[in-house]
């Protein structure tokens, strides 16, 4: 390869290296990792190396571009390599120990964000928690587009936790988001107004046939849910009566393809409550992604 080739054929061909290995579902999203990667290493934005396309690449940023393509070709995630996703019109830092928030998590934040609004406390204070929260992405969402939420975030993971609390730093949210280590709902004292969740939902059979970039890189215990995928609903829905407010709750949760009627299940004979009105939320692809139970709104 003569370093005097351009930009633009040097970064086709390295995402043609990277369709070759792994799950770059397509040569579009291909292309597009390239260019981020070079965008990295050579500090230019998108649009910025697009421009360059024409001229070589920069002797001092190809050697840097090289390592991170490696990087990427070993299947770690992209967002960990550019340490940074964008969920919610935010941006997340990320890296090992937390898992990078995926896009059909933002149908829970979209539903969560009308339950805050219709809840009969959102002239005062919602209390929202967020368990099992990872990068903060549910949380952090929540509370910077519903000023009337109070958000309690909790995780089991320390290292998830200090990515929630740079974030929370970064996006300036300390004020109104509390984060605390322990299982699930444990942690908390505060009676609670709505509870939300993206818990981990993979059986541990489905598990090892998972892409490499998740099964390798991002943590175990923010993907599997033990031998059906359901156990951390059940782990959840006994925490709920003792923390739920009586008079007006809801429950949000995120569920993986085929699970919203076990969890609805799961969460209605926890409650024990006839009144309980159950809503189901579809991503963008169409799949039954949220449960939504509501009591007295
Ligand atoms: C699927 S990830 C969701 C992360 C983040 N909320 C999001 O949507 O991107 C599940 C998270 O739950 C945490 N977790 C797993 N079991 C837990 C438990 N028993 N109590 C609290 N957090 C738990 C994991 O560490 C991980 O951060």
């Amino acid at each position: 390869m003569t370093p005097e080739r351009p930009l633009r054929e040097r970064l086709r061909e390295a995402g043609e290296r990277l369709l070759a290995v792994h799950a770059a579902d397509d040569v579009d999203e291909a292309r597009l990792e390239a260019e981020l990667l070079y965008g990295r290493a050579s500090g230019l934005r998108r649009e910025q190396v697009i421009a360059a396309g024409a001229a070589p690449p920069a002797t001092d940023a190809w050697p840097t571009f090289e390592a991170l393509l490696t990087r990427r070709l070993g299947h770690e995630p992209l967002a960990y390599i550019l340490g940074q996703r964008e969920f919610y019109g935010l941006t997340f830092q990320v890296g090992p120990g937390c898992l990078v928030p995926r896009p059909e998590t933002e149908t829970l934040v979209e539903a969560a964000l009308t339950a805050i609004r219709e809840h009969p406390r959102s002239g005062r204070l919602v209390r929202v928690a967020d368990a099992g929260t990872g990068s903060g992405a549910i949380a952090l969402s929540v509370a910077r587009h519903a000023s009337a939420a109070k958000v309690f975030a909790t995780d089991i993971a320390a290292d998830a936790l200090q990515w929630a609390g740079r974030n929370r730093k970064q996006l300036g949210l300390t004020d109104r988001v509390v984060l605390l280590a322990g299982d699930l709902l444990e942690p908390l004292t505060e009676p609670l107004d709505i509870v939300l969740a993206n818990l981990p939902y993979i059986p541990t059979e489905d598990f090892e046939g998972l892409p490499e970039v998740i099964r390798i890189s991002e943590p175990r215990i923010a993907v599997e849910g033990g031998e059906t995928g359901l156990e951390p609903f059940h782990g959840l829905a006994a925490q709920l009566p003792e923390h739920l407010v009586d008079d007006a709750f809801a429950v949000l949760l995120e569920v993986g393809a085929g699970q919203a009627g076990f969890v609805e299940d799961i969460v209605l004979a926890a409650l024990g409550r006839p009144d309980a009105r159950v809503t189901t939320h579809r991503d963008l692809r169409g799949i039954r992604r949220v449960v939504e139970v509501r009591v007295g709104f």
